[in-house]
């Protein structure tokens, strides 16, 4: 098991470019696989998650390649060329995975089981388990199939109006790739908007989808889908979200993240970040097919404290780790409510942040769904941590120790890999600028 000691890193004016958007690279395999037509999927994250998404379409016989420049090249099959894979398919620690698959698999005439590392089986799948089987589908899992394994054996679909209880884009997503292989149209609505990328990578590959509102969207059943032959897969803005924390937190500093994703459904950390006085600018915007894309500079600033809304989570939910570590820093108390999704992430993040946080030494308390920061920190503290294996407490740890003179330890660090491997290059590099 890796483990990182930290040591402080000097003022900086850089320019990086982070890995490719998670999200969209599983979703790009996911909708190149059972699409007509071969697609040219530039920038793709080549990281555990997503790797894990991709071996899952070989091991169900789809033939993919690497183009001259690197980019990763898949044959779509089509929506029914999926062949039944010889064994278990294992997923990792890749949450989106197992609950964007199941969607897929639960029109297949074949029967697949899913199966994923210690903290993935005891992470909740009713949430997709349920209005699958409302579908059609009939799966099973321990506890009535709400944890992996999931024994998934596919039917003709039925299409579903559904409202999915908490807004999860993972759900979301899993119901409009059943919807296709349904004999209909079917509804899902949310309580809040949760990304958006699988609407938008739908109509690239031609899909007819209908948004009614920010929360509800329309698919038909029984369509096919067109690849657009290439697409580009935008930097992931929660992997930038480490380095603009990094240029805001350390003093006569200037980091500019290059040509980084900047859909609206993603932005709620820098809108908080801003809220919070930061100094962001985002310029050079394009529209990179089907999501923007920019550069995000972001400037050394002088934060005062925030309350965020329970209805702002969604847009923000992978960046709570980094978000508690910019108020330990601001003036005042900050408080982040509505984070009940965070118990149930790669790790329960409401604890490992607090755990870890109060370590280096900041005032810091939970409730059931809520973080109380009382800032700022004057000195970080000597201190030694866990991960508690996940790749967003790690990092956001990390860059707290790159504020400090005093090492901090992370233990438990190569989950990194699940979604930044390069992290660390990035960072030993800042040193030697
Ligand atoms: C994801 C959605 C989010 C996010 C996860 C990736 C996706 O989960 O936390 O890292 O790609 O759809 P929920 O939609 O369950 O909140």
């Amino acid at each position: 098991m890796s483990s990182v000691t930290t040591t402080k890193i000097p003022s900086l004016k850089t320019s990086i470019s982070v890995p490719g958007d998670k999200s969209i690279s599983h979703r790009a395999i996911i909708l190149a696989s059972i699409s007509n037509g071969r697609t040219v999927i530039r920038n793709f994250l080549t990281a555990e998650d997503c790797l894990n998404t991709l071996k899952a379409f070989e091991k169900m016989g789809i033939k993919t390649d690497k183009a001259k420049d690197g980019s990763l090249v898949v044959n779509g099959a089509g929506l029914f060329g999926l062949k039944k894979p010889d064994s278990e398919i294992y997923l990792g620690n890749s949450g989106t995975s197992m609950r964007l698959l199941p969607g897929i698999l639960a029109g297949q005439p074949f029967e697949t089981i899913l199966i994923g590392d210690e903290s993935l089986s005891k992470r909740p799948m009713k949430r997709i388990t349920q209005p699958l089987r409302i579908m059609g589908a009939s799966i099973e899992g321990r506890d009535d199939a709400n944890f992996a394994p999931l024994k998934i054996k596919g039917a003709q679909l039925k299409p579903i109006v559904y409202n999915v209880p908490v807004a999860s884009a993972q759900v979301k997503s899993c119901l409009m790739l059943a919807a296709l292989y349904a004999d209909g149209a079917s509804v899902i609505t949310e309580p809040q908007q949760s990304r958006d990328h699988t609407e938008r990578i739908f109509k690239l590959f031609k899909a007819k989808v209908l948004l009614k509102s920010k929360t509800e969207v329309s698919v038909a059943g029984g369509q096919q889908l067109i690849s657009p032959g290439e697409l580009n897969v935008p930097s992931d803005i929660s992997s930038a979200a480490f380095f603009i924390a990094l240029g805001m937190l350390l003093p006569k500093t200037e980091i500019t993240i290059i040509s980084c994703g900047i859909n609206p459904t993603r932005m709620g950390f820098v809108d908080a970040a801003r809220k919070m006085g930061a100094d962001i600018t985002i310029k050079n915007i394009k529209q990179e097919d089907y999501e923007p894309a920019a550069d995000i500079v972001v400037k050394s600033s002088k934060l005062k404290s925030i309350i965020v809304q329970p209805g702002q989570i969604p847009s923000m939910i992978d960046e709570i780790p980094i978000l508690t570590l910019l108020a330990v820093f601001a003036q005042g108390e900050t408080i982040v409510k509505g984070l009940n999704e965070l118990r149930v992430k790669e790790t329960d993040r409401i604890n490992s942040m607090v755990t870890n946080l109060r370590a280096i030494g900041a005032d810091v308390s939970s409730q059931a769904d809520a973080i109380i920061i009382k800032g700022p920190l004057k000195n970080i503290k000597q201190a030694k941590v866990t991960s508690f294996g996940d790749h967003r407490t790690a990092m956001a740890m990390i860059i707290a120790g790159c504020l400090s003179d005093k090492p901090i330890t992370v233990e438990d660090t190569d989950c990194i890999n699940t979604s930044f491997p390069g992290f660390m290059d990035i960072i030993n590099g800042f040193k030697i600028l």
